[in-house]
């Protein structure tokens, strides 16, 4: 097993491309699915998710290349609508080939995924939906067995306004008979990058990035070349790793309306960010100020950045109160950091965190993709040396990290363990 090395202090400055979004790419490669044919969808980052993602699509019978930046998927020969217990426990995300399977082949037999180290995540609202639109839905020996002769059109409320629930039931409706309308519907850029290219494979949909989806069913759908967009989280994480070493950096290639939640926050701890041909400017403060922050469905401010933006928290001026609504174990990090001096105190969902004069390095474990972010942020601004064992949770959704910030003149380096 990796582990990352970083030796704090060093002031972050230059440029950072930013990569393109793990959790648009993963239900672009399963829609996939929906249509027999080569696809290639393009901008797709190089993250141990979407190898898992090729492999069960692999295993559905689809072959499957991984360039760089690029995946090809022929879909022509799906026969196997399993979704093996292996390969959803390794990544929930897996859960997004059931409704293009239902859609495609009639019948989807997915391997319930279990609770993960953030919350009980259960599916319940994707399986809802699912029977709404007629289908028959058993759960057996942990696997969810779907089986629908063609999906019908239907209303459907969502108590949560869940991601990849929205994103399922989106693909589900593509193919169904009839209209079928997602009220509740979670509004996150990439269930509109889903959308966008669900409408080039053929698919008729209005209302994708609001809370109420309209899709009308069509009898079938093409193979698409796709691009998708540049990942909000990695912008944002970048973001709080130039602020936390007061440094000046510019990200590339990122869509600021995207984390508009972020930078106003940002903007409310000093830190100036600004426009700069085509891309943002970061730079940091000498002390950054105390923000509270809740985190919310889009557009409200994202679970996904909760941890980082602790991170800078620990070492801000005063206090700052940290609500986590979206997952009930979502504080992982907060253990880590206290054990780099940090002050912060929990209860219940809400976190509150006492700004230090300065952290210091020390030996620490990853638990989850953010709070392994938040770990190597804090690191970065540590007094010496900060060790994370565990680096495989971070590769599942930063392409080349170490890379990328030694680029922008951060002490950090990967070994084996
Ligand atoms: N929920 C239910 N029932 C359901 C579905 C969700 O109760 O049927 C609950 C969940 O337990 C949770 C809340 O609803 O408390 C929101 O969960 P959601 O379904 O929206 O999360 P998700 O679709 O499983 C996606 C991202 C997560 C991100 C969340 C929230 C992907 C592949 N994953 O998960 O990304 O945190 O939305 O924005 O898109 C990450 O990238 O690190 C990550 C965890």
């Amino acid at each position: 097993m990796d582990e990352i090395i970083i030796e704090g202090g060093a002031r972050l400055k230059g440029e950072v491309r930013i990569s393109g979004s793990k959790n648009a790419a993963l239900p672009i490669l399963a829609s996939t699915i929906l249509a027999s044919g080569t696809s290639t969808i393009y901008n797709v980052p190089d993250l141990i998710d979407i190898e898992t993602m090729g492999k069960l699509l692999n295993h559905l019978g689809a072959k499957v290349d991984i360039e760089t930046e690029r995946v090809n998927v022929d879909t022509t020969n799906i026969k196997n609508p399993e979704a093996p217990y292996e390969l959803v426990k390794t990544m929930r995300a897996s859960v997004l080939v059931l409704c293009p399977l239902v859609a495609r082949m009639g019948e989807a037999n997915v391997s319930l995924p279990g609770g993960c180290a953030i919350g009980a995540r259960p599916i319940n609202l994707h399986l809802m939906g699912l029977e709404k639109m007629g289908a028959k839905v058993e759960i057996e020996h942990g696997y969810v067995k779907v089986t629908a002769k063609r999906l019908k059109g239907a209303r459907i409320y969502l108590d949560i306004p869940t991601v990849t629930g929205t994103e399922n039931l989106m693909m589900a409706a593509t193919l169904a008979d009839g209209t079928t309308i997602i009220e509740n519907a979670a509004c996150e850029p990439e269930i509109s990058d889903l959308a966008e290219s669900l409408k080039k494979m053929g698919a008729r949909i209005e209302g994708a990035g609001e809370n109420i989806i309209t899709i009308e069913g069509v009898d079938n759908l093409k193979p698409v070349n796709y691009s998708v967009i540049p990942d909000r989280i990695e912008a944002g994480t970048f973001m709080v790793a130039g602020a936390i070493t007061k440094g000046s950096i510019k990200l590339k290639d990122c869509i600021p309306e995207h984390f508009d939640a972020v930078m106003a926050k940002m903007k409310e701890t000093g830190v100036e960010i600004t426009e700069e041909d085509g891309g943002l400017r970061v730079k940091g403060v000498k002390s950054p100020k105390a923000v509270d922050l809740k985190t919310m469905p889009y557009p409200g401010f994202p679970t996904d950045m909760q941890a980082q933006m602790m991170a800078l928290m620990t070492i801000a001026e005063g206090m700052s109160v940290i609500t986590e609504t979206i997952f009930e174990n979502r504080f992982m990090h907060v253990a880590e950091l206290r054990r780099m001096g940090a002050d912060i105190k929990v209860e219940g969902n809400t976190a509150i965190v006492h700004g230090v004069p300065y952290l210091s390095g020390a030996p620490l474990m990853a638990t989850d993709l953010r709070a392994s972010a938040s770990l190597i942020i804090a690191g970065l601004a540590a007094k010496g040396k900060t060790t994370l064992s565990r680096a495989y949770h971070i590769d599942r959704g930063y392409e080349k990290i170490e890379e990328k910030l030694s680029a922008l003149g951060a002490r950090i380096k990967r070994e084996r363990e």
